[in-house]
């Protein structure tokens, strides 16, 4: 029995260290301990058969060989953990020193973030976002704003008419719709399609659909055919603004214009009307808006030096907007009962408030896809 347990004690010393993985250890181990069939198991199983005064000093020789194994196993078990632990690190390693890489972020357009503000100073007076199609018919842009043809005032914009068979559109049997738009029903076949000049046929389309009374701004895109400079580009952005309802006055549009620019400035303003003309308000006037980098005065802020102010061209003043009370022949054009109702229109360029706000010198930027500009924003 003794020779037998050095045996075991021998293969358990020179094969458990050996152990390559976590596996053979596990085979090693239920070789020597396993409950079955274990080497040092099979022994202690066997000692009942010995007389016994040999039982006992066997017992104890087994007893502390399988502390030995047990602890041989726990050893080998530890390594093995180690080495374990070691080559994932190694695999795993990676320098948290090294700076990242930045991912390449979009940014808003700042028409884009100009209109959003825009829009959300109105909201908040209770005026609801509208939108109106670009491409548009004569009549809404032209005639039911009481322009009509041949009348000396379409050469106040300067049109892009769109070419079509013998041009003009046909729309099918007088219920076509009029393309991405409200989808108001054409009464007539055909109908001389444009490039709008400008948001107010979203006027139009929104008082055919809606009685007063009616808060509304259409900020949108439009079209004019000139030449471009600092100032002006082809297309360019609007932003419609019309309040209708009973004992409207230029009173009320005089606050809500004055709160908007407050707003959209951030700063104690001043406006001015002067009278002008549109046919579709009277009367009728130009929105000035007292110029937000010099404060007014038309000199240059001392920061800025000692010339004149150039945002306003010494003047003191700035050129906002068109507006006026609309006049009844609109009225007339969309149904509406004469003399029940009065409001206020007016046509802001946002392109402009956004060269304001940013001080950016030329229009042309917008849509020049300059990436050096466009990240700025
Ligand atoms: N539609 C006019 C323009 O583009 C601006 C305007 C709108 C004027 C509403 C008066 C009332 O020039």
């Amino acid at each position: 029995m003794h020779d037998e347990l050095k045996k075991i004690e021998k293969a358990a010393c020179d094969e458990i260290p050996g152990a390559k993985n976590r596996d053979t250890l596990d085979d090693l181990k239920i070789k020597f301990l396993g409950r079955e069939r274990g080497a040092l198991t099979l022994i202690l199983r066997g000692l009942k058969n010995l007389p016994a005064p040999d039982r006992k000093t066997a017992g104890e020789e087994a007893n502390r060989l399988r502390g030995v194994v047990e602890e041989l196993v726990k050893k080998k078990l530890n390594e093995l953990k180690k080495t374990e632990l070691d080559s994932i690190l190694k695999k795993e390693w990676l320098d948290v020193t090294r700076p990242g890489v930045k991912k390449e972020r979009g940014s808003l357009h700042p028409i884009t973030r100009v209109r959003r503000e825009v829009e959300q100073i109105f909201c908040s007076m209770g005026f609801s976002v509208v939108e109106g199609p670009e491409v548009e018919t004569e009549w809404y842009n032209f005639d039911a704003l009481n322009i009509p043809k041949d009348h000396p005032a379409r050469d106040m914009w300067d049109t892009f008419w769109l070419k079509t068979e013998r041009g003009m559109w046909k729309v099918e049997g007088g219920t076509g719709k009029v393309f991405g738009g409200t989808g108001h029903t054409l009464r007539s076949t055909f109908h001389n399609l444009l490039l709008r000049t400008h948001t107010s046929p979203v006027q139009i389309r929104y008082m055919q659909k809606h009685n007063p009374p009616i808060r509304i701004i259409a900020p949108g895109r439009v079209y004019r055919y000139e030449a471009t400079d600092a100032s002006h580009d082809i297309q360019f952005y609007q932003v419609e603004g019309l309040l209708i309802d009973k004992n409207i006055s230029i009173a009320n549009f005089k606050a809500v214009i004055l709160e908007f620019f407050k707003k959209m400035f951030l700063k104690e303003v001043k406006i001015r009307l002067r009278p002008s003309y549109f046919p579709f308000v009277e009367p009728g006037f130009e929105v000035d808006l007292s110029c937000i980098v010099c404060g007014g005065k038309g000199r240059a802020p001392r920061s800025l030096g000692e010339g004149g102010c150039s945002v306003c061209k010494k003047t003191g003043w700035l050129e906002m907007m068109g507006a006026g009370m609309v006049h009844p022949k609109v009225f007339e054009a969309v149904g509406y009962v004469p003399g029940n109702q009065q409001g206020f229109a007016f046509g802001v360029g946002l392109d402009r408030i956004t060269m304001m706000k940013y001080k950016i010198p030329n229009i042309r930027l917008f849509h020049s896809g300059d990436l050096r500009f466009l990240k700025q924003f």
